[in-house]
């Protein structure tokens, strides 16, 4: 095994000195690797995610683009799938996170192992992943099978916003703090972390359109308008519809209070603590606003971007 393992090692040392590198927005290297823009550190978990992992018919993958809501389609998701297992005030959200709840497969279980033991990471069945991986580069077996996606997207304006503030935070005291015409014209780019976004969206789009049973699309900004309806579109999804019972007994408008922005980030468990990647708990809770760009983007960023979203979607029946 141990030969096994560095021959593999080797090989990975191989690869990324011919991929394409940019500099990374909070630390280390982004390379380009199968058309998307890979951070340094799960660039091998990544690998071993597609090498490794069989998908069941019955998995049910969270798939996003960093920022665009991840943590909130987890928790929403967790907690309309296995809604049956646990007393509303014992709600598994009350005492660990999302990303702990739902665990990233590149951040977290292929992170040191490659052949992690699935089934007793989850705890619920069936199986409940995420990942940040684009739909081009996810394993054979999660398109070849029956696992279900549920993808959310946001406005990219939104998206950046939330990215380059979220970046900040997390560089260290010892570095400057982000130019926001370089990584905005990086963004542009594509060169963030699994950018670029377009491409990334609208590879799930086109999925979500060829196949709506296995890949449902979201946006965040329709979470935020009607999560009541949202909700009852993912639980059909999931094929666990909500019964007229269980409408009447308000157990969506319960879900969607226990994952709303304002009860999680005021949970103890999401104020202190650091998520397995080193990321304090407390800094995937910002704003949770639609429109905050605003207040921070100029008017020849806006344009830019709008022409970049109009270039890019053009065609294709996707709109932000
Ligand atoms: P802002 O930085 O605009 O506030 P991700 O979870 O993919 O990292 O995305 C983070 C963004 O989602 C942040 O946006 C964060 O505040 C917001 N967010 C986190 N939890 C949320 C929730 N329960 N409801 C709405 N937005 C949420």
């Amino acid at each position: 095994i141990q030969d096994v393992k560095k021959s593999w090692d080797d090989e990975l040392q191989q690869l990324v000195h011919t991929l394409p590198k940019e500099e990374g927005w909070i630390s280390g290297s982004l390379y380009l690797f199968q058309g998307f823009w890979c951070p340094a550190i799960v660039l091998k978990p990544v690998v071993s995610f597609q090498t490794h992992f069989q998908a069941l018919d019955s998995d049910v993958m969270v798939a996003t683009f960093p920022k665009c809501g991840t943590t909130w389609l987890k928790a929403l998701t967790f907690s309309t799938l296995y809604r049956d297992r646990f007393a509303r005030d014992e709600h598994p959200l009350f005492t660990s996170t999302p990303h702990q709840l739902v665990r990233f497969m590149e951040y977290d279980v292929y992170a040191n192992n490659p052949c992690p033991d699935l089934e007793n990471i989850c705890v619920y069945k069936p199986r409940l992943f995420a990942s940040h991986v684009p739909h081009a580069s996810l394993p054979t077996s999660i398109k070849d099978s029956k696992c279900k996606i549920v993808y959310v997207c946001r406005n990219p304006m939104d998206m950046f916003v939330s990215l380059w503030l979220f970046s900040n935070k997390l560089r260290d005291e010892n570095q400057e703090s982000l130019s926001p015409d370089k990584v905005f014209d990086m963004f542009c780019r594509g060169i963030c972390a699994f950018g670029p976004i377009f491409d990334h969206a609208l590879e799930y789009w086109n999925a979500s359109r060829e196949n709506p049973d296995k890949v449902l699309f979201l946006k965040y900004e329709d979470l935020k308008e009607d999560i009541n309806s949202q909700l009852k579109r993912l639980a059909m999804f999931l094929g666990v519809p909500f019964t007229e019972d269980e409408e009447k007994q308000g157990v969506v408008a319960e879900i969607a209070k226990v994952c709303s922005f304002d009860k999680l980030r005021e949970l103890e468990v999401n104020k202190k603590g650091l998520h397995i990647s080193g990321i304090p708990h407390k800094d995937f809770f910002r704003k949770g606003k639609v429109g905050d760009w605003s207040n921070y983007l100029t008017s020849s960023m806006v344009e830019r971007l709008e022409e970049l979203i109009h270039e890019k979607l053009d065609g294709s029946s996707l709109t932000f």
